[in-house]
């Protein structure tokens, strides 16, 4: 019988948008979970970019507190992924770097050889745009793989 075995990675920055990116890739990655062996992979991408995560880039607090912060955001960004692959008995690999979120994302799909790649249309950026924010924008251009751009 034909296997055909999934890689799939999704990418999280804590917003609503990549929840609901993380549901649709826990669901295709569950999929025929009896007969396939899904690999599931999240990915977060510590960004500098302040106005994703304006409460670290406060003045002066120590880089101990800073950290700490991270490890909050970090801990919220995956908790649905963590919570719905165990629910479905989803083996999940969860994977934070350090850099600029598109192109980290881009190299990691590659690096891990992925299949398909889940991200949100749009999410913790402020800015309302019509479709595509700039992460997934350049996500959509550049990875060498198929991408699932989940809608807000
Ligand atoms: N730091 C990150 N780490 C991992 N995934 C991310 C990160 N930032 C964005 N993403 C992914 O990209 C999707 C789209 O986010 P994007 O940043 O493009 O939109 P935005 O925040 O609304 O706009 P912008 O950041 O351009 O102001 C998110 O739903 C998430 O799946
Ligand atoms: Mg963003």
């Amino acid at each position: 019988m034909l296997e055909i075995r999934r890689k799939i990675m999704v990418a999280v920055d804590g917003s609503a948008v990549s929840d609901k990116a993380v549901y649709e890739a826990v669901w295709l990655a569950g999929s025929q979970a009896d007969k396939l062996k899904n690999e599931l992979l999240a990915v977060f991408v510590k960004t500098d970019r302040m106005r994703d995560y304006d409460d670290l880039f406060v003045r002066g607090i120590s880089a101990k507190e800073v950290n700490e912060r991270w490890e909050k955001i970090i801990e919220h960004a995956f908790f649905v992924v963590r919570k719905l692959a165990a629910e479905r008995g989803i083996a999940l690999e969860t994977i934070v770097v350090e850099g600029e979120p598109a192109s980290a994302i881009v190299d990691l799909a590659r690096v891990h050889d992925i299949d398909l790649l889940v991200i949100g249309s749009t999410g913790k950026g402020a800015v309302k745009r019509a479709f595509l924010g700039s992460v997934s924008a350049e996500v959509v251009e550049n990875a060498g793989c198929g991408v699932y751009v989940v809608r807000a």
